[in-house]
């Protein structure tokens, strides 16, 4: 009888055990460290949530202000990156920027395990790169925040050199607690394996924006945008849709591979949404909302459709400013949190990861003899 086929995905196969994200897709659960991710977004900053994943429990106040200060110097430290940024060829999307970015970031560096300095340095570097690579693109001047900021604000700030507006900021910040990490997804495992070889950290999150690049992971906000300004009116949304899978395309911000039904970030960003973008984009996404929702479920109805979290986050990441072909990076710069969290995991268990794949090819056969 020949073996069962392993699943191309790996879906449902257990790689390790970690303690930092526990994914519930059945009952449509998250949590961190034990803590429910849609109550953290909102209550807890970004930089709270990096401690927390890392170090498994909440930081007290003088924690988080120790963090921000520690991440605000390393962002200072790391100065204007011109040299870096003129290193990108201009026809580079930001994410690419970003992978090639943490690459040049981490020459020289070596040993194992990666020092806290190495995972700081590696937190700090999305928001002063990414708005220093816009600005170069755009040919305005670099710019540097006001001291004490977290890395939300400094962010905007580096981006716009303004004060961010406060309900756009905790939009942003709450975004970027609800996507700081997810599991043993495309990405993560990318990283640990690249770490699990004792290679350096920089090289882990190289690979991890690489692998984060693809739509079927992360790349899908920016995409789902795009596609609301296609449909562009709320009762032009059906047609769209079906016109959409029609061509055998997926709709983007619909799915998921671990939730069946809606992801619980998906959820809270729709909140978010309801807080920050104007009520047209909101009607028009909401519109695309039931008819995506519906068209997949004429389609495939046992299947159990959800959004996932890129669909709202779209409207998020826009309203609070972030320009388009940021969504992707803006993305990877939350994940950063989780990444140094799993890296940091994997360095303290390391094993070399090495699986095993079942050979299907031709039997070993002998040399033709040359003619
Ligand atoms: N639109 C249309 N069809 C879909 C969608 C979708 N969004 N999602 C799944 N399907 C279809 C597939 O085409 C496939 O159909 P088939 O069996 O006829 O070939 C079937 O449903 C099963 O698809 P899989 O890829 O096996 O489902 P999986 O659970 O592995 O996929 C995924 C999850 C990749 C997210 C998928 O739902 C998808 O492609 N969504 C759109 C892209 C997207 O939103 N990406 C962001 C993901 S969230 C994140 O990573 C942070």
């Amino acid at each position: 009888m020949p073996a069962e086929r392993p699943p191309g995905g790996l879906e449902g196969v257990v790689v390790g055990e970690s303690a930092i994200t526990d994914v519930r897709g059945g009952e449509g659960m998250l949590y961190y460290r034990g803590y429910s991710v849609p109550h953290l977004a909102g209550s807890v900053g970004w930089e709270g949530v990096v401690h927390l994943l890392r170090s498994g429990e909440l930081p007290t106040p003088g924690e988080t202000r120790a963090l921000r200060e520690a991440l605000s110097a390393r962002r200072r430290s790391l100065g204007d990156l011109a040299p870096m940024v003129r290193a990108i060829p201009p026809g580079a999307t930001p994410m690419e920027a970003l992978r090639s970015g943490f690459s040049l970031l981490g020459h020289g560096w070596d040993g194992f395990p990666p020092t806290d300095e190495m995972f700081e340095l590696l937190l700090a570097f999305p928001p002063v790169f990414l708005p220093n690579l816009w600005r170069h693109r755009h040919r305005q001047s670099v710019l540097t925040e006001p001291e004490g900021l977290g890395q939300a604000a400094a962010y905007l700030w580096r981006l716009t050199g303004q004060a961010p507006d406060p309900r756009k900021l905790a939009a942003l910040e709450a975004y970027l607690v609800l996507v700081a990490d997810h599991g043993m997804n495309a990405s993560t495992f990318v990283a640990r394996s690249v770490l699990s070889t004792w290679s350096d950290p920089a090289s882990a999150m190289s690979a991890a924006v690489g692998s984060l690049k693809g739509p079927l992971h992360g790349g899908a906000p920016s995409l789902v945008a795009d596609f609301l300004d296609r449909v562009g009116t709320p009762d032009r949304a059906e047609e769209e849709v079906e016109a959409t899978l029609g061509r055998g395309e997926r709709l983007m911000g619909f799915g998921h591979r671990v939730y069946r039904g809606e992801d619980p970030r998906a959820r809270r960003l729709r909140e978010l949404a309801r807080t920050v973008a104007s009520s047209e984009r909101m009607e028009l996404a909401e519109a695309v909302e039931r008819a995506g929702l519906r068209a997949l479920a004429r389609r495939n109805p046992k299947r159990p459709w959800g959004l996932n979290v890129e669909f709202y986050a779209a409207l998020v990441l826009e309203a609070a400013g972030i320009p388009r072909p940021l969504f992707p990076p803006t993305f990877a710069l939350a994940r950063t949190a989780g990444w140094v969290a799993h890296l940091k995991e994997q360095a303290q268990h390391n094993r070399l990861v090495r699986p095993d794949v079942r050979y299907v090819g031709p039997g070993p056969r002998p040399l033709p003899t040359p003619a």
